[in-house]
Parts: C-alpha cells; sequence; structure tokens
C-alpha cells in the first residue's frame, strides 16, 4: 500500500504552522513545503515532538517547475490532505498596483495550488481531502485587496467545481474561509492593524482539523470562522 500522508504549504509560519501542530497531535504524518527551509524546520520541529513523522520540502509556489520537483518528491506517497494554505496579500489602491503585483498574486495564490492539486489528486484515494485556506475577501470588498480578492475568490470557485467532480471518488473538498488571524501577513499591509484583535491562527487550524476528522462518507463544504468583533 502506498504511504500516506498530510501536504500543508505555507507550513512555515501562521496559519499553515498551526495546522501542521493540530495534524500532528493526531499522530500523522506530514510533508511540508514553503520556501523558507529554516522556518519549515522549525514547524516540523515542533510537529516531531507532538509524535508525527514529517518531511521538509522547499518549493516557491511562483515557480512550476520547483512544484513539478515537489510532486516528484511525494511519488509513492498518497495524500490523505492536501492542504492549500500557502498565500499572499498584496494589498494597494488601482492606481498603485503593479502588473507584476497581480500577476505574484495570481501565480502564489491560485496557479501555484491548480498545479500541485492537478499532480497530486490522481493519486488521492476515496477518503482523502483537498483542503483550500480561503478568505473572507472570497465573499466580503475591502478597499485596496483588489488582487487579493481576485485569488481568493477564483481558489473558492475552482474548489467548488472540484468538489463536484471529486465526490464520486469520495475526495472531500472543503472551503475553509477566515476572516483576520493574528500572523506575520499583516506586517506587510499597509495600516496600523491591532493583531491582538484577530482571531488567533489556532481557531482556523481547528476549524481545518473539525473538517478532515468527520467520517469519510461526511463532507464539511464550508467553514467561515472569525473573531466576533468582525472581519478586520
Ligand atoms: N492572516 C489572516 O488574517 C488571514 C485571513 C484569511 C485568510 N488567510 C489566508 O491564510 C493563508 C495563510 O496566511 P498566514 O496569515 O498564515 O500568512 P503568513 O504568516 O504570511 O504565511 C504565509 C505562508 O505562505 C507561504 N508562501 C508565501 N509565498 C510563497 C511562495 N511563493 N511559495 C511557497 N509558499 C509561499 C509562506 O512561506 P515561505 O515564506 O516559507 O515561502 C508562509 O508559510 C493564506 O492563504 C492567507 O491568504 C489569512
Amino acid at each position: 500500500m502506498a504511504e500516506q500522508a498530510y501536504l500543508i504549504t505555507g507550513a512555515s509560519r501562521g496559519i499553515g504552522r498551526e495546522i501542521a501542530r493540530t495534524i500532528a497531535r493526531r499522530g500523522r504524518r506530514l510533508a511540508l513545503t514553503g520556501r523558507d527551509t529554516a522556518a519549515l524546520e522549525a514547524t516540523a520541529g515542533l510537529a516531531r515532538d507532538l509524535g508525527a513523522e514529517v518531511t521538509v520540502h522547499a518549493a516557491d509556489l511562483a515557480d512550476v517547475s520547483q512544484i513539478g520537483k515537489l510532486a516528484d518528491e511525494l511519488k509513492g506517497i498518497s495524500l490523505s490532505g492536501l492542504i492549500a494554505n500557502a498565500g499572499v496579500a498584496v494589498v494597494k489602491g488601482i492606481e498603485e498596483l503593479t502588473s507584476e503585483d497581480w500577476q505574484r498574486t495570481l501565480d502564489v495564490n491560485v496557479t501555484g495550488p491548480f498545479e500541485l492539486v492537478r499532480r497530486m489528486v490522481p493519486s488521492m484515494k476515496a477518503g482523502s481531502s483537498l483542503v483550500n485556506v480561503s478568505s473572507v475577501a472570497a465573499k466580503v470588498a475591502f478597499p485596496g485587496w483588489s488582487s487579493y480578492c481576485m485569488s481568493k475568490s477564483a481558489m473558492e470557485g475552482f474548489f467548488r467545481s472540484l468538489r463536484e467532480e471529486l465526490r464520486p471518488r469520495g475526495i472531500r473538498v472543503i472551503n475553509i474561509t477566515p476572516a483576520a488571524t493574528a500572523t506575520d501577513i499583516w506586517q506587510g499591509v499597509p495600516g496600523e492593524w491591532d493583531t491582538a484583535k484577530m482571531m488567533s491562527p489556532e481557531q482556523v487550524a481547528m476549524a481545518v482539523a473539525f473538517a478532515l476528522d468527520r467520517p469519510d462518507d461526511v463532507l464539511v463544504e464550508e467553514i467561515q470562522i472569525g473573531g466576533l468583533g468582525g472581519n478586520l
């Protein structure tokens, strides 16, 4: 039988690191990816301390050749779950937003996940799950967030369609839709943001785990979760 593992993108910090810790507590095998190898190793250490077997695979989701190499490294593993979590937020008004900003957002948030999903799905078995860590920005408009909103809406649509395509194969396709969460992503967002008022990344990881932990014949299609104080 093929080996099984949960692949988490953007596992080097923030929400991805917490998802890794949460799945590790369930004693599952993990494959972690991102660009920052030292930070990925730090996540791997935390997960190993919780009892998981972990491999680390550096890859830039904006580079299709690196996604191909990642898929090659995972050959022989039938994923129990692919958690598409990595993402970037370029927040600029339309007059400042460049073609490069737009393209990078598309590459990391949409095309990279597509290139990874299409390579991994063929070996995934009934009972496995695809999870998109989306954003409330897929549903709610925020001024200056147009490229991010575009990318998150695109991914939710991609996953909704995949859900119907993969349902007959017993593969569960899930959108997790968090509002503002206290991670480093806010350091790159212009303005003053009080992360102390935001939801913790553990809450998002627990929502992912809730969806994954359902029996194989139960599908959580979407969870929208945020702080009681509002989206931002
Ligand atoms: N924080 C929030 O308020 C919030 C709310 C809703 C949704 N989200 C979504 O949650 C997900 C995780 O966000 P976060 O808040 O945890 O952000 P974060 O702390 O900035 O982490 C982003 C992760 O994405 C990875 N990443 C970025 N560019 C990459 C690239 N080119 N190739 C591969 N990996 C890349 C980073 O890894 P490396 O730097 O190692 O490459 C990092 O692990 C994102 O999809 C984000 O849109 C966040």
